[in-house]
């Protein structure tokens, strides 16, 4: 098979990487890939929401599937755009078509469909700038602290967690009236707050099948400690200890098979990831969000722990045959930290030499901000590359990451030291 990948960080060459080592793969593409991945796969500088662009480069190259990584062109209908042309049609995309991108590209639908199917979800209640005075007198019925999202996609900054009654009814004001998060911010839920452990579970689903990949937690903020702005993702660790097989059976039980079971009754044809956000209150989980795709630096963890060919498996999600698919995961635990750019997730420089690449050993490294420049690999991007090990316990594989990360450099270069420490 003749493989495109949509992206370019750090998931899509954890991707790259596992579906190189399948026996079905005959060639792989990546739009617009990476430093790293232009070892493994041809790079293609191609925006992946520019559909023409994409469909040119199919139809170019053979592909026979495509594999989307980040939700943009999903929520901007890059599935059903194959669907609906008569030279792409059947040629299978993993990933969701809008309708069921929704999922991430509204968190109103998203929390419409968590309510209607029985998932276990904060309580809530959405407003517009019409309704801006019932907003703020259902924020009086809630307690601190106040949990205001914008309803479309911000890249990651739309949510606000706010501790007093005035702030969060001066937010909201903000957010609907200035239009504080642009369109996004058009429509605000408000929502109960959910006081737990963070984690997150994956499913690759064919829309009537799926298969629970491995849990995973990511370390978001950019500061040890948890402190400090939000990022991409500085860091990731998998399995998670406190999701024992209880927890999971649960999560199974009352959020997995929902999700699945009400996408079919909704009639939304879904087939691809579906990144579910948790929350852990007292063993029982409760979905923060979802999102339609895999995670990133989750990916990165996750992927390396799955031994079974991931090509075999997307074609049993084209195909509807993923019950029939073999799918083993090793017992080991991975981790990852990610090495970013001196500034980020505030302004940042690019174009930074890397350099000690080559004497990396016994991690995996994924790249995601790079490019080659000159006969270097530069830094191109905040977040810069992931360092993956794998460990028979979450210290040996950190280990490991941290003493290869001490062989690479780049100026200005930082990563967090403490990645799994509310873990140990
Ligand atoms: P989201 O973009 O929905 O993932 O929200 C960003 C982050 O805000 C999540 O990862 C949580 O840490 C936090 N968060 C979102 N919703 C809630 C909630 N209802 N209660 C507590 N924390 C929340
Ligand atoms: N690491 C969080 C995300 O991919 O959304």
């Amino acid at each position: 098979m003749n493989i495109l990948i949509l992206g370019s960080g750090g998931r899509e060459h954890a991707f790259a990487l596992k579906l190189s080592q399948s026996d079905k793969l005959t060639k792989l593409f990546i739009a617009p890939g990476n430093a790293g991945t232009s070892e493994i796969a041809t790079n293609l500088a191609i925006d992946p929401v520019d559909f023409a662009a994409v469909k040119a480069a199919v139809l170019e190259n053979n592909i026979t599937m495509v594999i989307v990584g980040p939700e943009a062109p999903l929520v901007a209908g890059v599935h059903d755009f194959f669907l609906q042309d008569a030279e792409l049609k059947n040629i299978p995309v993993v990933g969701p078509k809008k309708d069921g991108a929704e999922l991430e590209g509204s968190k109103e639908f998203s929390k419409k469909f968590m309510k209607s199917h029985g998932v276990p979800t904060a309580a809530y209640d959405a407003f517009t700038v019409e309704t801006l005075a019932e907003g703020k007198a259902f924020l009086e019925t809630l307690k601190a602290p106040y949990v205001l999202k914008a309803d479309g996609l911000a890249a990651g900054k739309g949510v606000l967690i706010l501790e007093s009654l005035e702030e969060a009814k001066a937010e909201l004001e903000d957010m609907l009236s200035n239009k504080k998060f642009g369109e996004a911010s058009s429509k605000v839920v408000i929502e109960e707050f959910l006081d737990g452990i963070e984690l997150s579970v994956f499913v690759l689903t064919d829309g009537k099948n799926y298969k629970v990949l491995p849990s995973a937690k990511d370390y978001k903020r950019i500061g040890e400690g948890d402190k400090g702005l939000n990022t991409g993702g500085m860091g990731a660790i998998s399995p998670v200890p406190f999701a024992d097989e209880d927890f999971l059976a649960k999560v199974e039980e009352r959020v997995v098979i929902p999700t699945v079971e009400g996408l079919q009754k909704d009639g939304i044809d879904y087939r691809g990831f579906i990144f579910i956000g948790l929350m852990n209150i007292d063993g029982n989980p409760f979905v923060i969000e979802y999102n339609v795709r895999m995670g990133d630096p989750e990916t990165e963890v996750v992927i390396p722990r799955i031994k079974s060919d991931l090509l075999d498996l997307f074609e049993g999600v084209a195909n509807q045959t993923l019950n029939e698919k073999s799918f083993e995961l090793t017992e080991q635990t991975a981790t990852t930290v990610m090495v970013v750019a001196g500034g980020y997730p505030e302004a940042y420089e690019k174009g930074k030499v890397i350099t000690g690449l080559e004497n990396v050993e016994g991690s995996t490294v994924f790249h995601a901000g790079t490019t080659h420049k000159d006969g270097n690999v530069v830094t191109n991007g905040g977040r810069v590359m992931a360092f993956t090990s794998l460990g028979d316990n979450m210290e040996e594989a950190l280990k490991k990451s941290y003493a290869n990360i001490a062989k690479v450099k780049f100026e200005d270069m930082n990563f967090r030291t403490d990645i799994g420490f509310d873990l140990r």
